[in-house]
């Protein structure tokens, strides 16, 4: 048996044979990885990892089967790593090759503006801005709230705006960030929030100008604030005259799961960003909205990032696709999602993973932490890869098949779209 793992950075092959005794040094740089590669072995078949091998390479773990390794032609892959890996339907590039177009930077564009009508109205706000990614609009949603030096906003520890755009809050906004811990289930402590407001004029401190939440919460999981978390922050907000942002890359994902309308979740907001190329399959677009003031302050904003774009119509019509055609179809890779968690723990331990399982399986995840890998499903997942997924993670877990083959009658033999 050779089980090859993938992770990490780097791209090195190291052998196991003579170097682990139940602790596994992965020889990367990369604590973090080391770590959880750990955590993986630790919950998995140490004999296996013993007398196989372990690859480094770009942010994956793959875990193969005996021949897998040399040969990957016949190997089912199911890609849970991120939603983004969507790709964009046959209606949305007929839309994209159909669509009206016209100079945006001049206001001209239909499709743009007819995007922006309608995510205004979905969301609830005066206005909404066409911005090519979450991160350009989470950037230019700081500098429309910001209005001069010696800002700074709050947001989660583990906010996507604090740990993975780069720091362009800083570096291209120039405001301050200050973190608030975020708990496991992406919320925050109400005191501690109300504690790190800092409104006092005194030279020492930056004043706090706006409080950033994150929904659905990509590190905590892809967990969904609880609507009465969001009534007690605007509280504080409101108490202190602070605007609030939400980073709603997955906004519609949150209120698909809560039965909610979007306007329900971002009434609660004086911003909003939401992504329509994580999930949405779009293949690329980000929607800000808010009110008439703060998207015009946004408009400037946009054009100082780099982000003024032409007949930017051929982003915007996928993007008016997905809300027809992708969005009522969250609940089923929520399902599928909730699927695989609830398998996991019913796992048994065998042997030989082609002469037990019959073929051979690549799950594809994300390390995210010391204990944490992600699974997304999303548009493109289907009903059969889950159920190879479950198939093999159990086999990878435990060593054995389960009794019966997992079964996703809910959807079964359709695509997420057909
Ligand atoms: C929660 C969240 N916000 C913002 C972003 C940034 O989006 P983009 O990659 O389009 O800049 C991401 C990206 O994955 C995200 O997960």
């Amino acid at each position: 048996m050779v089980v090859v793992m993938e992770l990490g950075y780097g791209n090195e092959t190291i052998n196991f044979d003579s170097k682990c005794e139940g602790m596994f040094w992965l020889g990367t740089k990369e604590p973090r990885f080391f770590t959880h590669a750990r955590f993986v072995m630790s919950t998995t078949v140490t004999r296996y990892f013993l007398s196989g091998k372990l690859k480094l390479c770009h942010h994956q773990i793959v875990l193969y089967g005996t021949s897998a390794a040399s040969s990957k032609n016949d190997i089912y892959v199911v890609n849970l790593r991120s939603d983004t890996f969507t790709l964009p339907t046959s209606s949305m590039k007929k839309a994209m090759v159909e669509a009206h177009l016209g100079d945006d930077v001049y206001g001209e564009d239909p499709t743009v503006n007819r995007l922006q009508k309608e995510c205004a109205t979905l969301l609830g706000k005066d206005a909404a801005l066409l911005i090519p990614t979450g991160t350009m609009g989470n950037t230019a949603a700081m500098l429309s709230h910001c209005h001069g030096l010696f800002e700074e906003i709050l947001l989660g520890d583990q906010s996507h705006m604090h740990f993975g755009e780069v720091g362009a809050i800083a570096t291209l906004a120039g405001i301050h960030s200050r973190t608030v811990t975020n708990k496991c289930d992406g919320t925050m402590d109400i005191n501690e929030l109300r504690e790190k407001i800092r409104i006092k004029k005194d030279p020492h401190y930056p004043q706090t100008r706006v409080i950033c939440l994150e929904n659905t919460h990509n590190r905590c999981g892809g967990t969904i604030l609880p609507l009465n978390f969001l009534e007690q922050v605007r509280d504080v907000a409101d108490a202190h005259h602070l605007a609030m942002h939400l980073d709603g890359a997955r906004l519609m994902h949150a209120a698909v799961a809560q039965e909610v309308a979007p306007c329900e979740i971002a009434q609660y907001f004086d911003s909003v960003s939401m992504c329509f190329s994580k999930g949405l399959a779009c293949p690329v677009g980000s929607i800000l909205a808010g009110s008439k003031d703060f998207i015009e302050r946004a408009l400037w904003a946009r054009k100082a990032l780099g982000g003024g774009m032409r007949q930017a119509g051929v982003i915007a019509a996928p993007m008016l696709v997905a809300l027809n055609e992708i969005v009522p179809h969250l609940r089923e890779d929520h399902a599928r999602a909730r699927k695989i968690a609830q398998e996991r723990p019913r796992m048994h331990v065998t042997d030989e993973e082609f002469e037990v399982l019959g073929e051979r399986i690549s799950v594809q995840m994300m390390p995210f932490s010391d204990t944490l890998i992600r699974f997304v499903t999303y548009y493109g997942i289907t009903d059969k890869d889950v159920d190879k997924a479950i198939k093999k993670l159990q086999y990878v877990l435990t060593g054995r098949k389960r009794d019966s083959e997992p079964n996703s009658s809910a959807f079964r033999d359709k695509s997420p779209l057909q």
